[in-house]
């Protein structure tokens, strides 16, 4: 069974390819009510990819166990072509979703999506595959390009597809920008630029999720007409704009790393504590001059500050580069972006109190601030380098 609610998925693929014979090509067709559809469209994938695909390729149906019995049809069709698979959900629910858990079942090399309901004409198929052949990491059927467009869209509903595109530039421009039609959902992807990420869509949009997570170099495209449905309906409501919208955000917030920053900010703030406390040991106890004092309560709180951010705020990252001699190295360069945090600390200070006359604690809370900022950034690019 498979989990409701949030989907996450960990090291994607990775296990299942050791053990499988791998193909070349899984083509995901997610339903929802595409009785009518189905059967048609499964010919038409069929001979299409008969005539491309060297070696061998597979059809999975994922869907999320539709009242009209879509599962049911697709399954009779898995008996007559051996190519044909079926995922019936029945507890998860939602395009993207089906998109991911068909590709987690799949063995193909390369993992593609075609609606189920024939608006995505399959012979584009041919041109997808031969995007992937010359070397691109993904393979893209774009409205947006020559040879592409809709067929009769209302001027509402051209809007609003347009509105949805130009919020996502606004959000994620360095994902949006690279490609013409980033709501597209018939594309081809190879699963090395995957393996490895952990997939977290909302809604329906799976390209953007694609673009935003995986690790995508060239990318080819290629212009296609969308076609109006003959049979079923569209399952868009005004929920998936919500979704959509917030699909954005999640993406927006994973690609600056905010929970990352978060954590190095926890870390932080353990270290002004152990560097109080020790310095406070030392004074009373140790009876050790100011600056001696506070020399080495810096120094055990930028030991802590590390141990915590190793352990915690880069885990993911250290944990790929092991052993005493990478740890050392990251020590060291988190003491020296350390120390050069501090020195702008005091010139920060100067300025903000002795330049502007801002009161001193104001002055120090706006520099520590500006200095979490710089620590974070420079120990994200050198230190821990992702
Ligand atoms: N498994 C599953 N679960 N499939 C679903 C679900 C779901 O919750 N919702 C929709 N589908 C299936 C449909 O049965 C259809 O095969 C496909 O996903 C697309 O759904 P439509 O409801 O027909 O969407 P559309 O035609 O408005 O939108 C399509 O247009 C975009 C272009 O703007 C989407 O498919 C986009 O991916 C496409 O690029
Ligand atoms: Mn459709």
């Amino acid at each position: 069974p498979v989990p409701t609610g949030i989907l996450r998925i960990n090291n994607l693929f990775l296990d299942r390819q050791i053990n499988r014979k791998s193909i070349e090509l899984s083509l995901i067709i997610p339903t929802y009510n595409e009785s009518k559809n189905i059967e048609q469209l499964i010919q038409i994938i069929i001979n299409t990819l008969d005539r491309i695909v060297v070696n061998q390729y597979e059809l999975i149906v994922v869907d999320d166990n539709s009242p009209d019995f879509t599962w049911k049809f697709a399954a009779e069709l898995s008996h007559k072509y051996s190519q044909v698979k079926v995922i019936r959900r029945e507890s998860e629910k939602g395009l993207a979703t089906a998109t991911i858990r068909g590709w987690q079942a799949a063995k193909g090399q390369v993992l593609g999506v075609i609606d189920g309901d024939l608006q995505h004409p399959p012979h584009i198929l041919t041109r997808l595959w031969q995007e992937i052949e010359k070397g691109a990491d993904i393979a893209i059927a774009s409205r947006n390009l020559e040879g592409g467009g809709v067929s009769e869209w209302s001027i509402a509903r051209r809007f609003l597809s347009r509105g949805a595109q130009m919020l996502g530039l606004l959000v994620l421009p360095e994902v949006m920008g690279r490609i013409s039609d980033p709501m597209s959902g018939y594309f081809m992807v190879r699963r090395d630029a995957l393996l490895g990420k952990t997939f977290n869509p909302l809604g329906y949009k799976i390209l953007v999720e694609v673009m935003a997570r995986g690790n995508i170099r060239w990318i080819g495209e290629v212009g296609y007409i969308f076609q109006e449905r003959k049979t079923g309906e569209s399952k868009v409501t005004h929920q998936q704009y919500l979704e959509y919208l917030l699909h954005l955000i999640r993406l927006r917030l994973h690609l600056w790393q905010i929970d990352r920053f978060i954590r190095f900010g926890v870390s932080g703030f353990s270290g002004v504590f152990i560097n109080l406390a020790v310095l406070y040991f030392l004074r009373e106890f140790a009876d050790l001059g100011l600056t001696r004092s506070a020399i080495i309560a810096a120094e055990i709180a930028i030991a802590n500050n590390f141990f915590w951010n190793d352990r915690w705020t880069f885990k993911d990252i250290s944990s790929n580069q092991k052993g005493i001699h990478n740890r050392l190295i990251r020590f060291l360069k988190f003491n020296l972006i350390c120390l050069s945090g501090l020195i702008l600390n005091i010139l920060l200070l100067n300025i903000l109190y002795n330049l502007l006359g801002i009161n001193e604690y104001i002055a120090n809370i706006i520099a520590i601030a500006i200095i979490t900022f710089w620590n974070y950034w420079f120990n994200l690019k050198l230190s821990w380098r992702t």
